[in-house]
């Protein structure tokens, strides 16, 4: 870590390397951990996995330099940096339906988001009581069934969780976030390359989880699989809902947009990739499928803690880790709503933050029930759990995604953006054409065929 930026100031990161940490521990979380490999899963693996990959650059990257670059220019909470944008361009304040979207798209996945980290924070506390200690794998699925039927337990975790968030939130850019993320990554990522050696020696079935990550069966790639897959690319790189506006708001002038772009949606993919290369090994291990769902890290991973020696020791610090992972991302899906209500109402960025969570807590309380007294009840076919998932994968964040990159590619001075990108026309060129085409276009296709 180098010195401090000689422009830091109250509103932007200290260190010139906080953004990337922020926006990686942004990226980073439950995405890549928990639900990468479950859908990868689901989808019958390679073809899914290279779709995902091919989204990742084509949009992910091209987007997330869009998002970083109005939110720098403007150094504003992403509604009234739209505000500035339109008023200054004359044009119609219908484009601030973006950020607004924006924060209620952050809002809905965080009430699910903080029920899922809670169960990891159950798990790591269950697993360094002893409890899964020598338990067999049925014996684990009955388990995880228990947690999920009990409307008290995540109730519990999930208020924790969001106390957690609320917390580290609260403390600002520099104590809260700055501090906490440059401790949390680098220690996820040791986490998880010592799990990788784990399923790479010691479950016998390492290859096979390799052939399913990476072999081709084009008969898998449905138009479902490709939805997902596009989906899947906004979510785990925290696109198509300001959050990376809001980030880049604070973003040193002098840190190159491109290459952080990289960087980031490198790590993250990463990141899912080699959280694929250790559950599917261990739930082969286990003579379990890979299409278990959103339960696989919970019931698979788990059989294999309980089984290994020192398991009860390890699988506390993965979980832990997926809690931390989760947390770094919890912090910014607040962040575009937060800092917008501080700056309209004057408000303390406390105070803020306990209203906001407070509110996303009380929300949460619905999914939490899907699981079990409501289970019965469904809004077009799904429980609340499986709408509020649904409704911000496959729809909110694409649908935010192309309206940002439409704002950005074709209503925009370009001028401002060239100037926060600073790349050379060529490569200049190339990005104005995938944000321009490539990233509405394929948002549209897949947005159609979902529908139809
Ligand atoms: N990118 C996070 C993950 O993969 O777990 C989830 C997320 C965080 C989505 C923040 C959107 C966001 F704004
Ligand atoms: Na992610």
């Amino acid at each position: 870590m180098s010195g401090q930026n000689p422009t830091a100031s109250k509103n932007t990161w200290n260190n010139r390397w906080t953004f990337i940490l922020a926006a990686a521990g942004s990226a980073i979380g439950l995405g890549n951990i928990w639900k990468f490999p479950y859908i990868a899963g689901q989808y019958g693996g390679g073809a899914f996995v290279l779709m995902y990959i091919l989204f990742i650059v084509m949009i992910g990257v091209p987007l997330l330099m869009a998002e970083a670059a109005i939110g720098r220019s403007a150094r504003l909470s992403p509604l009234n940096a739209m505000r500035k944008l339109t008023s200054e361009l004359g044009i119609t304040r219908a484009w601030n339906g973006i950020a607004w979207m924006g924060m209620l798209t952050g809002f809905v996945i965080l009430t699910f988001y903080s029920v899922i980290a809670g169960w990891s924070l159950s798990y790591a506390f269950e697993l360094l009581s002893g409890h899964f200690s020598g338990m067999s794998p049925a014996d684990v699925v009955n388990e995880f069934d228990g947690l999920v039927m009990s409307a008290s337990r995540q109730t519990f975790w999930h208020t924790i969780f969001m106390g957690l968030t609320i917390f580290v939130t609260a403390g600002g850019i520099h104590k809260g976030l700055e501090k906490g993320l440059q401790v949390m990554m680098p220690t996820l990522f040791l986490l998880l390359i010592i799990m990788l050696g784990y399923s790479m020696f010691a479950t016998g079935e390492f290859m096979r989880g390799f052939h399913f990550m990476f072999d081709f069966n084009f008969s898998n790639l449905t138009g479902a699989a490709v939805v997902a897959a596009m989906g899947q690319a906004f979510f785990t790189l925290s696109l198509g809902m300001c959050t990376l506006m809001a980030y880049g708001a604070y973003m040193p002038a002098n840190n190159s947009i491109p290459r952080t772009a990289l960087n980031v949606a490198f790590l993250d993919t990463l990141m899912a990739i080699i959280s694929g290369l250790i559950v599917f090994p261990i739930v082969y291990a286990h003579g379990m499928e890979p299409s278990a769902g959103p339960g696989l890290l919970f019931i698979s991973l788990t059989s294999a803690f309980a089984s290994m020696s020192g398991g009860s020791l390890v699988g506390f610090i993965f979980f832990a880790l997926v809690g931390i992972a989760a947390l770094s991302s919890a912090i910014s899906l607040i962040e575009p709503s937060l800092a917008w209500v501080t700056e309209r109402f004057s408000m303390s960025r406390a105070t803020a933050t306990i209203l906001i969570g407070g509110l996303v807590w009380f929300v949460g309380l619905a999914n939490v029930l899907s699981f079990n007294h409501w289970s019965e009840v469904k809004i077009l076919g799904r429980g609340f759990f499986d709408l509020f998932a649904d409704a911000t994968d496959l729809i909110l964040l694409p649908l935010g995604g192309a309206l940002t990159a439409i704002f950005a590619g074709w209503v925009m001075k370009r001028s401002v953006l060239s100037n926060e990108l600073s790349l050379d026309t060529g490569m200049f060129n190339i990005w104005l054409a995938l944000i321009r085409i490539v990233v509405p276009a394929s948002v549209l296709l897949v947005l159609i065929s979902a529908l139809t």
